[in-house]
């Protein structure tokens, strides 16, 4: 079993397979994209499956690919059908903005993948283009239709930005009225690779939640799946939940179970850490199965206790905010 510093136990690993992405979020990157990394500088499949490999055998049981945008990889479907033949891996999910999702649909549960984390801020198209800068509404809204028609288990991502989807989130939160969704709202972190200044939270989780009480009172709270990072609730009547997750505000970091694999091969062990140590630099120099194992159980014996320290850590060294694209989420 893998534990840090903390007592906490390390459970989970969120596997970023790229940094590119065919959408341009506001709240992710600027319009013109990020330097994006050259093919030999991204973990290849192999490199990630050895890594993955190793680190369930030492207590990983539950794998989510993030990115980037996942689908857009080449070849992802392959990277998928190798991580679902390692022995001891309990669960993989994944997270995607929608836009390439359905056709795979079909294949992810025939691979046992049975949850998808649907990123969507906002119902209305033209705020949809705003907000991403590409004009993929419709897309994203059939692979929302065809993960439900395929009985997937589905969380919507929307992430609150003041001045740009505050209509939107009594409308979202609807959608668990006839769906059986869990819809979650998350805090604006400071990733955003330089498209905009951020100038701290107007959102936090508790207005988030007072915004949807006014327009339903009866909202109650339920409870939290074990190691959750949303505080979850229901409204009566609807088949749907409703979650809110206080990213920025960091209020789960004491539960906190996973590490982090960024497509660049550098594993951290929160994503608001800097730099966190380069795996792939390692592979490529050729390290053993039993000195990686030492190395990642050190790296992770000095854990940060919480997203703060980390973040006051990394601060010392770079105060740069990078994109989500390039840690993973
Ligand atoms: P599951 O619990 O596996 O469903 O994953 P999740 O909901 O955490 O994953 P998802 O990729 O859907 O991420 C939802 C939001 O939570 C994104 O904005 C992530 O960046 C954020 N998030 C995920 N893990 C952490 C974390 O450890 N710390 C913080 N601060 N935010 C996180
Ligand atoms: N703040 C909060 N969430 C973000 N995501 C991407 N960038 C940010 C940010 N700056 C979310 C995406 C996706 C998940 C992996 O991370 O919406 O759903
Ligand atoms: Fe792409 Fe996700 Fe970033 Fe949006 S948040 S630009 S979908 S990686």
């Amino acid at each position: 079993m893998l534990t840090d510093n903390h007592g906490r136990k390390i459970t989970y690993l969120r596997l970023a397979v790229t940094d590119r992405c065919n959408l341009r979020c506001f709240y992710c990157m600027p319009e013109e994209g990020i330097n994006w990394l050259g093919r030999a500088e991204l973990l290849s499949y192999e490199e990630m499956l050895r890594v993955c490999s190793l680190l369930v055998s030492m207590g990983i049981e539950k794998i989510r690919i993030t990115g980037g945008e996942p689908f857009v990889r080449k070849d992802m479907m392959a990277l998928l059908n190798a991580l679902a033949g390692i022995d001891g891996l309990k669960e993989i999910s994944m997270t995607t903005n929608g836009v390439l999702t359905a056709p795979y649909i079909p294949e992810l549960k025939s691979l046992g993948i049975k949850s998808v984390n649907l990123s969507l801020d906002t119902l209305d198209a033209g705020r949809f283009f705003s907000i991403t800068r590409r004009d993929e509404f419709a897309a994203v809204m059939h692979t929302l239709d065809e993960l439900l028609k395929h009985d997937m288990e589905v969380k919507i991502n929307a992430v609150v930005m003041d001045g740009r989807n505050i209509e939107d989130i009594v409308p979202l939160a609807n959608l668990t009225k006839n769906l059986p969704i869990g819809m979650r709202f998350i805090e604006e972190m400071p990733f955003n690779g330089d498209s905009h200044i951020y100038k701290g939270l107007a959102w936090d989780h508790l207005r988030i939640l007072e915004h949807i009480r006014e327009s339903y009172p009866e909202i109650h709270k339920v409870k939290d799946a074990p190691y959750s990072t949303s505080y979850n609730y229901h409204i009566p009547g609807h088949q749907g939940s409703i979650g809110i997750i206080a990213a920025y505000s960091r209020t789960f970091c004491g539960t906190c179970n996973r590490i982090r694999l960024t497509p660049e091969g550098e594993l951290k062990t929160c994503l608001y850490e800097g730099d966190g140590l380069n795996v792939k630099n390692l592979l490529r120099r050729g390290i053993g199965d039993a000195e990686l194992q030492q190395v990642l159980t050190n790296v992770i014996g000095h854990r940060a206790k919480d997203g703060w320290e980390a973040e006051a850590e990394r601060k010392a060294s770079d105060p740069a905010h990078e994109s989500m694209a390039s840690i993973g989420g």
